[in-house]
Formats: C-alpha cells, structure tokens, sequence
C-alpha cells in the first residue's frame, strides 16, 4: 500500500524542465538571473516592493529581526501558537521572548490581546522591539489590526507568512502588512524549492538584506567586509524551480480548497468534527487541511494522536496541530500572554494529508480510515 504523506512535494515536468534550463546556462551559484527573476515574480504576485530570495523562511527570519536591530536586552512578542522557526531566530540574537496567544476566528495571534499587552507594556516602559505574526496553515492573522496596533507603539511588525504564500486579508496580501514579509519555499510548504525562503519589504530594506546575505561583502573587486554578514542567499537552480512552482501556484491552491471541500462535505456532518475556521474577511491559501475533535471526543478517548496512530496503522501520514511555544521545554520559562486559544488547538487539532498530488483515491482511502478512527471506542454515531 502507498503511503500517503501530508503536504508532499507537488512537482513534475515543468519543474524539471526549469532546473535544466538554469543548469544547462551554467549558473549553478547562489545568485543568478534565475533568483533576479523569482525575486520579481513574487513581487509581482504579492505587491510587495521588493524580495530577497534566501536560503530558507529561517533565514529569512533571522535577518528581519537582525535588520529591525533585536538583540541582547530586547523583547520580541511571537505568536504561541506556531513553528518553532520565528522563535529561534530570536535566540540566535540573544533576545528575550513574550508569546502571544491565537484568537478562534483565524488561530492566529489575537490582535486584542495584543493591544491590551502592548498598553500594560508601554505603561512600564518595557515595550518590545519587534512583533512576529505568523500566518498559520495558509490563513492570514487580522493583519491590518495588528499592523495599525504595532504602529501605534512604534513597534516593528515581521509577517511570519511561511506557510502562506498565495493567501491575503482583507485583498491585500500575505506577508506585505508588516516592515517585513516572510516565505517558505520547504519540502512541504504549498510551493517549494525544495529549501528555500524570501523576505519581502521595501526596496532599501531589501537591498540590506541581500548585502547581509551575502556575507556583507562590499562591492568592491577584493574581499572587503566591515561587518558581520551570512550565507543565505537561494540557488540559482532552486530559484528555478521556484519560478515553475510560483506559475502553477493558482492550480495547486485550487487543488487544496477542492481537498478540503471534500473532507467538510464527507466529515463535517459527524458529530463532534469540525474544521479550522476560515474567515471570511481573508482568503486561506488551504495549505493543510486542519480537522478539529470536540471536548467530548477527547476526553471520550479520541485524542489527535490516537487519530494519528489509526492513520499511521494504514500508511497514511496525520499531525496533530502546532503544540504551542509555551508548551515547549525549552521555553518553559518565557513570560505567556492568553494560553487557552492555543492549548485548545492543540488538544483538538489533526492536520490531515492536504497535498495538491493527493488523488481523489487518496482522499477516499483517508476519509474510510478516518471514519473508522472516530467510530471509536465510544463514537458509534
Ligand atoms: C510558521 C513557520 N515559520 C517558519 C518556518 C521555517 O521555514 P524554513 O523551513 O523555510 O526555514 C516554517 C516552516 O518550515 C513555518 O511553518
């Protein structure tokens, strides 16, 4: 039997062709027409003013709070409810974390709460440097809020849009509310390079950030540097098969919102299973499929990760949600704003197989192991 996987790599002709195409020009290295092109195209796409494409949405990360000035002696506020890869960029900088917990509508970062945070924060004259919001499994938070509350302390805003591209609120899209915008372009991100991230933001911003990518290597004929810089930049074979990628991205989100009309249509009439909400107010890119238990089935003995177990038993891959960043061990002791939203999602959240490739087979064969998991120990509708 096949296994099948939960956001597998959607990739093919077009793909291949492009890779040769930038392999056969003899480009290999980072940087390269490839990359100037893929920068532009995702401009095009999201309206942001200009990219830098990097090495990964880690990477990226990185060098938008290095770029707002975070360091030792700061507070950086990062939603709870997330990938661990926007909180360990505020490590590598030596900084101090606050995290924030998510609101029902969207699951992400509850700009209320934040406001609230931000008011008592500002009172003690302990206001943060930065705010990362991530946009999660494909929807954005309530961006223009959370943009207009930032602005409001002078906090700088970073859109932790890695799983997002594609996606907007309120018409205007992810990753292009903030000073800085954040891709992933992972293995199993909606579109991939099979590694790789672009930070977006203003021209100067970008044009530091490809300067700081490089190495902060001056321009000049010898190595010269007069600060410390990275190795992030993105392939120019990589930045190829970003380019078929981002062409066949309208077509693969299509795919998504079919894969996920299907699970509600079959799933969502069973008592106790719903899903993650969409709001309305913005446009999901439907990355990951998100199905939620209710309290009754948990404590009634179908946790996410006895779903999972009974997926795994017939070869198909499930995840329960993000477990929350205050959850972690290794940040038991950062101060925590809310909980509950978070914990919830976590308690009651199973990331089901969502992948563009998933044939209509595939979703029948989840759907049937899916009914005889929530049948249950005591589930007998
Ligand atoms: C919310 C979020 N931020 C950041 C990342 C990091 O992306 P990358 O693997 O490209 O570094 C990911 C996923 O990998 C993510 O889901």
């Amino acid at each position: 039997m096949a296994r099948i996987y939960l956001s597998p790599p959607d990739v093919g002709p077009a793909e291949r062709k492009a890779v040769m195409r930038a392999f056969d020009s003899n480009w290999i290295t980072t940087l390269g027409p490839e990359v100037d092109a893929f920068e532009a195209e995702v401009c095009a796409l999201t309206g942001a003013p200009s990219a830098a494409a990097l090495s990964s949405a880690t990477a990226a990360l990185h060098l938008a709070l290095a770029m707002s000035d975070v360091g030792p002696g700061d507070e950086v506020w990062v939603s709870t409810l997330t990938f661990v890869a926007p909180v360990n960029a505020v490590k590598y900088l030596g900084a101090s974390l606050r995290f924030i917990d998510s609101e029902p509508e969207t699951w992400n970062m509850d700009p209320e709460l934040l406001a609230s945070e931000l008011t008592a924060a500002a009172e003690q004259d302990r206001l943060p440097k930065a705010v990362v919001a991530v946009d999660l499994y494909g929807q954005c938070a309530q961006l223009d809020r959370i943009a207009e509350i930032c602005d409001s302390y002078g906090v700088t805003l970073i859109e932790d849009a890695a799983e997002a591209i594609g996606a907007s609120w309120k018409d205007k899209h992810a990753g292009t509310y903030g000073r800085f915008g954040v891709y992933s372009f992972n293995g199993n991100k909606i579109m991939t390079t099979s590694g790789g991230g672009m930070l977006v933001g203003s021209a100067e911003d970008m044009a530091r950030a490809r300067y700081l990518a490089s190495q902060a290597r001056q321009p000049v004929p010898h190595y010269e540097h007069d600060e410390v810089g990275y190795n992030y930049r993105l392939s120019n074979i990589l930045a190829a098969m970003g380019r078929a990628q981002l062409e066949r991205l309208p077509s693969i989100i299509d795919r998504c919102f079919q894969i996920n009309a299907t699970y509600r249509a079959e799933l969502g009439q069973l008592d106790g299973i719903d899903f993650m909400p969409w709001d309305e107010r913005g446009k999901t890119n439907g990355w990951l499929t998100v199905m939620t238990l209710a309290p009754e089935l948990v404590t009634s003995g179908v946790s996410p990760l006895d779903v999972c177990d009974a997926l795994a038993a017939q070869e198909i891959e499930a995840r329960p949600a993000w477990k929350p960043m205050h959850q972690q061990k290794v940040f038991a002791s950062v101060p925590l704003a809310g909980g509950a939203v978070s914990d919830d999602i976590f308690d009651r959240g199973v990331c089901l197989p969502s992948g563009s490739t998933l044939t209509d087979e595939d979703l029948e064969r989840v759907i049937a192991a899916l009914r005889g998991a929530l049948a249950g120990p005591t589930n007998t509708r």
